[in-house]
């Protein structure tokens, strides 16, 4: 049995995790304690933490109902919020019996809409920006990643990995000694589980989490890749803190951002120009940062991470094959001038003009003379030893 129990008195928050299995309660004397003092001193409501809480019994499970319950008799006022992850299966499930003991007890999902982008984000729409992209952006990838520290035989995790390729890239050409990609998307965990056993790859550890709070333990991993991914998160450094935290002393964590509004073509540059600064709108109205790549940099150095090292690339339409480039365009323009306008409520007149920028983008990867240009930011930076 290993659990810890902490209570934040800022918060007013209790915090349960790890594995709970007790043989008998008379185990649960620190739980009793701390849970017992922090309800005593708190008014209005007290939050119970669950999130990261992997494992428990019925012995446990038991204790902790009772001391619930003993907390609504003994302070009638008193509200108790638990808060519970979708990424433990059976959490919300169990936790919400808690909830039968009296009205003032409520039982959350914290994941169920943690972030503003997230529907836009989780229900599959997002699949093929994601599966066009790879294709364009690996040939670049392949060269640069070793410039950040990837070998072969490393340990690696790949959090938020969308639909899993780049995970299968890495598998293929660094032969990791382990591999593990998480993303929070059902729908892209099970199109990455598919291309995986249709390329007959075995290696690749496909895991649901949140990458916020990741249920693995501390100084895991060699090499830790987020890519594309702090962008589309309201408050990336909670990511970063994770990834520094799982990395091992002396291994690196590396990220690729983008800024949207560089992206670049000839003919009809300026109408490419508006609509690529409107997308960095649009995305901001979803709180989330597509400007990013350049700000890498003060993340990471934010975060703790030393020997920093950053570059930038650019996709263009004369990286193979130019149909390529324009169909990354035309998934973006799908989503961005499709979905997400219409929930941010644009008017016909807008997304019309919206929609002739990525046309126009198109335009120039396609024209004979034309050139066409996405920019990408890469960061890496190595936890102190
Ligand atoms: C723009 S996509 C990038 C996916 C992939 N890394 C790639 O480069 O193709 C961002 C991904 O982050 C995932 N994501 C966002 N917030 C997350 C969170 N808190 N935990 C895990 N995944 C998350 C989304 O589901 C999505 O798959």
């Amino acid at each position: 049995m290993s659990f810890t129990i902490r209570y934040d008195d800022n918060n007013q928050e209790l915090m349960v995790a790890g594995s709970m299995s007790p043989q008998s309660a008379g185990e649960l004397g620190e739980l009793r304690k701390i849970f017992e003092k922090s309800a005593r001193t708190v008014n209005g409501t007290l939050y119970l933490n669950v999130k990261r809480l992997i494992r428990l019994n019925n012995i446990a499970f038991h204790e902790l109902a009772g001391l619930v319950a003993r907390t609504c008799q003994e302070k009638p006022e008193l509200k108790i919020s638990v808060v519970t992850s979708s990424v433990v299966g059976w959490s919300a499930r169990k936790f919400s019996k808690l909830a039968r003991i009296s009205p003032n007890i409520s039982v959350e999902q914290y994941d169920k809409q943690f972030y503003p982008g997230q529907d836009v984000l989780e229900d599959g729409g997002f699949i093929p920006i994601l599966r066009t992209q790879t294709k364009m952006t690996w040939r670049h990838e392949r060269e640069i990643l070793p410039r950040h520290g990837l070998k072969p035989g490393m340990a690696v995790a790949d959090v938020c990995c969308g639909i899993g390729d780049f995970a299968a890239l890495i598998y293929k050409e660094f032969t990791p000694s382990r591999l593990i990609a998480i993303d929070h998307a059902k729908p892209s965990l099970a199109y990455a589980r598919k291309v995986a056993a249709d390329f007959g790859i075995k290696g690749i550890e496909y895991v649901y989490g949140d990458a916020s709070q990741l249920l693995l333990d501390d100084n895991q991993f060699d090499f830790v890749t987020c890519r594309h991914s702090l962008q589309v998160f309201d408050r990336p450094e909670l990511i970063l803190k994770e990834l520094f935290r799982i990395c091992k002393p002396g291994g690196r964590v590396y990220i690729s951002n983008e800024k949207n509004s560089h992206c670049l073509g000839e003919p009809r540059a300026e109408s490419i120009q508006w609509t690529y600064t409107e997308v960095a709108k649009l995305w901001d109205h979803f709180k989330m940062d597509i400007e990013l790549g350049p700000k890498s940099r003060r993340y990471m150095m934010d975060t703790g991470f030393e020997d920093i090292r950053m570059e930038s690339f650019m996709v263009t339409n004369l990286d193979g094959d130019p149909q390529d480039f324009a169909d990354v365009i035309q998934a973006w323009e799908d989503v961005y001038a499709g979905k997400m306008a219409a929930e941010r409520g644009d008017s016909e007149e807008f997304i019309k003009k919206f929609r002739q920028g990525f046309q126009d983008h198109i335009f120039a990867a396609l024209h004979p003379k034309g050139y066409a240009g996405w920019p990408i930011w890469v960061a890496s930076g190595r936890k102190p030893a």
